[in-house]
């Protein structure tokens, strides 16, 4: 048996920030962000709306394109580095929000890489036949863990989530998966504040040291990405589409250059998005199938990497 992507769904807050509004709070430019990042605008959570909130409508998006009801869903798994508290997981505020009766919920914690770590190990339970359809969702409100006086950082971030359903299917779905970890880099990017005794020590917002990020991140996709396609009989060639963590367009470029995927093979998201951490990815399938370029049977890579460090890559023929 095998876990199948069968369907997709996404949701970003109303609110658009643009680069011109950052020239406001900032000592930036237009300029310096698009040729630096290669992003335009990113959305932002609304006071009152949570990751929850956010994951909740992907989540329903994502479940009528797959023409399937609440009752369906027997395992939601949500990634996110933004939960909306610090227990219970998002993914039991999101199964109460949706009213999904008797399925498991429990979120992963991996960062930028969360979504292809959430998905490598839902394809482990859909296969094994623990469990037959599941929703799984990236939602991040990164917003509210930016320091928005940091022109290094607050530039680059934005909010939102990507849903998909993966469902158990007698034909090939996700070929192969691989994730990796090495905590020694953590930190290179991380939120160093706590919550201990009730109140917050160090600071609660994003550190990047944005050079070593980047120096590091595209070895670690290109590797993952041919260690992932050796797992699974296929080469560059095979893939119809990549779809990277939706970090920098400099990243991205690089990454599928060195892979050998033609660059009008990736699907780019960043510009209108920014970096919405482990909602990025499912954002970028959502956006690719909504304009037509994601059909089912296309043989499909994704590849994440980010804070921990932890890094991953899923393949996955689309059902
Ligand atoms: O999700 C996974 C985690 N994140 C990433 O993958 C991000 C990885 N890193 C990057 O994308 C890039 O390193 C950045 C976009 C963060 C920065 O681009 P860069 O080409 O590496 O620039 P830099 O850090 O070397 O900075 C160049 C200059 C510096 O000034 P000096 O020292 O040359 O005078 C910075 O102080 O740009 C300055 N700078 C800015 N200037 C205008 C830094 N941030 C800004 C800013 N606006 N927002």
């Amino acid at each position: 048996m095998y876990a199948t992507l069968i369907a997709t769904g996404s949701y970003l807050p109303e609110k658009i920030l643009t680069n011109k509004d950052l020239e406001s709070m900032v000592d930036t430019s237009d300029e310096w962000i698009r040729t630096r990042s290669g992003i335009e605008q990113r959305h932002i959570a609304a006071e009152h709306e949570t990751t929850s909130d956010l994951a909740v409508n992907a989540a329903k998006r994502a479940l009528t394109n797959a023409g399937l009801q609440t009752s369906d869903i027997d395992l939601i798994v949500v990634a996110t580095t933004t939960p909306d508290v610090i227990f219970p997981s998002t993914a039991c505020i999101v199964q109460d929000k949706l009213g999904i009766k008797n399925a498991a919920a429990f979120d992963i914690q991996a960062v930028c890489s969360g979504f292809v770590y959430a998905l490598s190990i839902v394809d482990k339970m859909i296969a094994s036949g623990a469990h037959n359809r599941a929703l799984v969702i990236g939602a991040e409100t990164y917003s509210r863990i930016l320091n928005w006086k940091d022109r290094a950082t607050c530039v680059l971030f934005g909010d939102g989530a990507g849903a998909v359903i993966v469902t158990r299917s007698d034909k090939p779905g996700i070929l192969a998966s691989k994730i990796q970890s090495d905590g020694s880099r953590r930190n290179i990017l991380n939120v160093p504040g706590q919550v201990r005794n009730g109140a917050i020590y160090g600071d609660p917002t994003v550190h990047m040291d944005g050079q070593a990020v980047f120096k590091f991140a595209v070895g670690a996709m290109v590797d993952i990405c041919n260690a992932t396609q050796a797992a699974a009989g296929v080469t560059s060639a095979d893939i119809d589409w990549l779809v990277p963590h939706q970090a920098n367009v400099r990243i991205i470029d690089a990454t599928a250059k060195k892979l050998g995927v033609p660059l009008e093979k990736s699907i780019v998201t960043v510009s209108k998005h920014g970096n919405t951490s482990a909602a990025s990815i499912p954002l970028a399938l959502d956006v690719a199938f909504r304009d037509g370029r994601l059909k089912p049977g296309n043989l499909v890579q994704m590849v994440g990497v980010g804070g921990g460090f932890t890094w991953g890559s899923v393949l996955a023929r689309w059902g």
